[in-house]
């Protein structure tokens, strides 16, 4: 069967569309000029289906096969190269010419030729570490790339010692100790409540890993680490694995339901965790900053009042246009021994366009 059209919607349309080529060029145009002491390289991540969805519009942009680019920057010149991370679902469409897995983060819904078949894409964030370069997507393990030459060298379980079934996207370099914190959430398996916290050395090895349970299954897509503490933020953007057997959407915003802050000492035990409720209905998916504040933490967050993404509020009932979404720069002033959380928006008030 010869390969269709990409489906006319927002996520394969614009800004979205499949390029689907990986290519190397040479000297790109430079508007202006740059400075001498401007030299290494920029990585970046993009998510790049490489065939139309299987399942049609039933999909999003977020499971398009990861790209990895590389722009390289010496004397004043840029040389740029892009290749996909041969991630194991990506060589497996390429081997069958067309897309096995159906719905975003369902494996349910997948061709009965790739169960079991790792379906990560790798499409996120490129994360430099230790002289190691990771592709990374928050629903499996992250894949390391050769830096020199964009070829994926494989999915990465740091020697056999990672016992996550996934890592985070938004790891976090300390820029004083040159240590990377990260973790996975659904650690455990598809929708479990298990989270993995890892602490990985300026060696790339990885030095400890700990296990914890959350108050639910959360979408957690960042973090926030500060000098003292790991802060674990959880917003009722839910997952299900009954809904998903029933091969219903992987996330659903519950707007009733508590949002979770877990902070612990960053060097500490997952035994030390404190839980503090937060407002109800709200979520977030990245953090600008955290530090701590005597015996407080302050965490910058774009906070919004539901799930910022459409799908995912299509898929939870929620009835409200992407214009009357409102979202701010907000400061939360978290105190762990009173566990109070004090909101004080910092930026404008906005709305999604
Ligand atoms: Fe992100």
């Amino acid at each position: 069967m010869a390969t269709r059209a990409f489906p006319p919607s927002i996520h394969y349309q614009g800004l979205n569309a499949p390029v689907r080529m990986e290519v190397d060029v040479r000297d790109l145009p430079v508007e202006g000029e740059i400075p001498a002491e401007v030299a290494g390289a920029f990585f970046r991540a993009v998510p790049d289906p490489a065939h139309p969805p299987m399942l049609g519009e039933d999909d999003n942009v977020l499971s398009g096969d990861g790209m990895v680019s590389r722009f390289t920057i010496a004397d004043g010149q840029v040389d740029y190269a892009s290749r996909y991370v041969r991630t194991a679902r990506f060589e497996a469409e390429r081997k069958a010419r067309r897309s096995l897995f159906g719905s975003y983060r369902n494996p349910f819904t997948d061709d009965p030729s790739v169960a079991g078949v790792d379906r990560t894409v790798a499409n996120t964030t490129p994360i430099w570490h230790a002289g190691r370069l990771y592709m990374t997507k928050e629903d499996g393990r992250a894949y390391r790339v050769d830096p020199n030459t964009l070829e994926t060298i494989g999915a990465w379980d740091f020697g056999g010692k990672l016992k996550s079934e996934t890592m985070t996207a938004h790891a976090r370099i300390d820029p004083e100790t040159g240590e990377m914190f990260a973790y996975g959430y659904e650690a455990a398996g598809l929708a479990s409540r298990d989270i993995s916290y890892f602490i990985v050395g300026t060696d790339g090895e990885l030095k400890s890993e700990q296990m914890f349970e959350a108050p639910y299954t959360a979408m957690v897509h960042d973090f926030a680490i500060t000098e003292k503490y790991a802060i674990f933020p959880l917003f009722p953007t839910t997952a299900d694995v009954e809904r998903l057997k029933a091969g219903g959407a992987h996330w659903v915003h519950q707007q009733e339901q508590p949002s979770w802050i877990g902070i612990m000492p960053r060097y500490g035990s997952v035994a030390e965790m404190v839980w503090i409720e937060g407002p109800a209905g709200v979520h977030a998916y990245h953090f600008m900053n955290a530090f701590d504040d005597g015996g407080q933490i302050q965490l910058d967050v774009c906070i919004s009042d539901t799930n910022a993404f459409p799908f995912i509020r299509a898929a939870s009932g929620i009835d409200r246009h992407q214009s009357t979404v409102r979202s701010s720069l907000s400061r939360w002033t978290i105190d762990p021994a009173a566990k109070s959380i004090t909101e004080r928006v910092s930026g404008r008030p906005a709305t999604c366009r």
